[in-house]
């Protein structure tokens, strides 16, 4: 079975992409952790905990090569360390390649997963599929604030290669189960909803936003589609965004509201400057068809709306 290492593989997606790869049976599952108490975690879920910071070279290059690693998913979301991160494995590739070498052999190319996002497409005015470059002039849109350094190191992933074998997948708004990232916008909700004086309630959105979501279980599905391919069946453009539906902001918003039995009157404050609450404002016009014909990927969860209140109640009860 293909070892697969994952960085990043207690938090809220690592630890579903590991379980989804153990439920498949196909592969053995490392996992970095920084803590030993969640290292534990993912020892009770099957995946063998490598303890130490993902960002350090030296430590990822023994985790890889101590436990002769097939693929590293990176599930960090380590902004600063991402150059850092590539490059480790990079070279990590190349020795094993030139030990291969001198031993007048050459062998598979170590496989690398990155995670990036849809943010990267900004608010583009047509709709625009994986296919567009983002961050070029063929790109109709600017990529959000945050993740303004993506798009180049996207670039730096597809151009290593040479010497491994490449996906990068761009996941919208993840939601299910413990999600956090709504708490910017359910956050206020929960409070208008404990304090019924509450008059109106002010969320920091753009109430023209529209966003594309994707539930964590069908990510993690995207993930294990494209470990299964990584050995040069994903294309000449292994790049592939994954979003299951898109939906209004204020329809997320006011649907959770009621759920959360909020009657106060909902006012949009706007993101007022905040690169986070900006990229959650973002128009998304993604297109994400080929995920479903490269990877055979089809989203299993499309009812944002009708189990919205399934959906606040896990987050509610993971605050
Ligand atoms: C595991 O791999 C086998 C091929 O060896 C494949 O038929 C099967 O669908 C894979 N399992 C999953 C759940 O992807």
């Amino acid at each position: 079975m293909p070892a697969v290492l994952i960085l990043g593989a207690s938090g809220y997606a690592g630890l579903a992409v590991g379980q989804a790869l153990l439920r498949s049976g196909n592969y053995t599952v490392y996992g970095t952790s920084r803590s030993a108490e969640k290292a534990k975690t993912l020892t009770t879920n099957e995946i063998t905990p490598v303890i130490g910071d993902a960002s350090n070279s030296a430590f990822l290059a023994a985790a890889i090569h101590d436990n002769h690693i097939d693929l590293v998913i990176d599930l960090t979301q380590a902004y600063e360390n991402a150059g850092n991160i590539l490059n480790t494995i990079v070279q990590a590739a190349r020795k094993r390649a030139e030990t291969l070498a001198k031993d007048k052999s050459v062998g598979p190319k170590l496989g690398f997963i990155y995670t990036s996002g849809t943010w990267v497409y900004g608010s583009p005015k047509y709709r625009v599929s994986d296919l567009t470059v983002p961050g070029t002039s063929l790109s109709p849109g600017t990529p959000a604030t945050a993740v303004g350094w993506r798009p180049a190191h996207e670039q730096a992933v597809l151009a290593a290669r040479d010497v491994l074998d490449v996906a990068v997948l761009r996941p919208s708004t993840i939601y299910g189960r413990a999600s956090w990232v709504f708490g910017v916008w359910w956050g206020p909700l929960l409070a208008a909803a404990a304090s019924s004086g509450t008059q109106e309630v002010h969320i920091s959105a753009e109430p023209e936003a529209r966003m594309g979501l994707v539930h964590v279980d069908d990510l993690a599905d995207a993930y294990v589609r494209a470990a299964d391919r990584i050995d040069g069946r994903l294309g000449a453009w292994p790049v592939f965004g994954i979003s299951g539906e898109t939906l209004p902001a204020p329809h997320i918003i006011e649907s959770a509201a009621e759920a959360l039995g909020v009657k106060s009157k909902i006012v949009y404050d706007g993101a007022g400057g905040n690169p986070f609450f900006e990229a959650l404002s973002l128009v998304s016009n993604a297109d994400t068809s080929r995920a479903r014909t490269v990877l055979g990927w089809e989203a299993s969860h499309r009812d944002f709306i009708a189990n919205i209140g399934t959906t606040v109640a896990a987050w509610k009860a993971s605050q």
